[in-house]
């Protein structure tokens, strides 16, 4: 399997290219608008075929490169059917497999950090966007974020999955590069809690500055502006 964890410094986001092998036709998982030129560089590299861009959610923090890729590469641009992004070829729902070539990848629907979050179970290993993150999880104070559902999306997803599960996030801001579903268990101090209501009250008691990029990043990921905003 060709799996590459490719790395955002300005905004720690990561981006996932998989495929079977080489020759085989690829998915992307949220990319970075000003790294486009890498990625098809990689591709050509690996000679790869650019299937399908996919975002785990509308990002607040950067502009997603979907939309350029989906015109660039000529790929489907898939998000779930929940999202406000305007500028897709597809929508999946919960449960639904993603097919590039002969590698599948499996859909599911994990609201709280915004309501359009999914998160995507491959083999050994899930795509968690921003719901989990290594000993964390994701912000849940705007976009429809709620602290409730994500608790939810967490415990009833995610930790039902094995515990070998590796985890793949779309952000670290510490170096850390995946986890596994047991590991975030048992020390991950977000989800140390009691109960459903004290997850919500943690969330709700934290004070976080907006990201810095929200209120251009938001509006061109829903509305396709990535030329402009460039
Ligand atoms: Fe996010």
């Amino acid at each position: 399997m060709i799996f590459r964890q490719l790395f955002d410094a300005e905004s720690s986001t990561f981006t996932y290219i998989l495929a079977q092998k080489r020759g085989a036709e690829a998915l992307i998982i949220d990319p970075v608008m000003e790294n486009v030129p890498q990625y098809l560089q990689l591709i050509r590299e690996l000679d790869l075929k650019l299937v399908m861009a996919v975002d785990t959610h509308v990002h607040a923090d950067h502009i997603s490169g979907s939309a350029k890729l989906r015109d660039s590469a000529r790929c489907m641009y898939a998000m779930g059917r929940e999202t406000k992004a305007e500028c897709l070829t597809h929508r999946f729902k919960d449960n639904d497999t993603l097919v590039f070539g002969r590698m599948t990848m499996r859909a599911i629907y994990t609201p709280g950090h915004t309501d359009d979050s999914y998160c995507f179970v491959m083999n050994d290993r899930v795509f968690t966007g921003d719901t989990l993150l290594i000993r964390g999880t994701g912000r849940t104070d705007f976009q429809n974020g709620d602290p409730g559902a994500q608790y939810d999306s967490i415990f009833e997803r995610l930790l039902t999955l094995p515990d070998e599960t590796l985890v793949y996030p779309a952000h670290d801001y510490q170096g850390r590069t995946s986890s596994s579903i047991i590991e975030e268990k048992h020390f991950n101090p977000r989800l140390l809690v009691n109960s459903r209501q004290e997850y919500i009250d943690q969330m709700n008691a934290l004070q976080l500055d907006p990201p810095a990029k929200i209120d251009i990043a938001v509006p061109a990921n829903i509305n396709c502006q990535y030329q402009q905003a460039a």
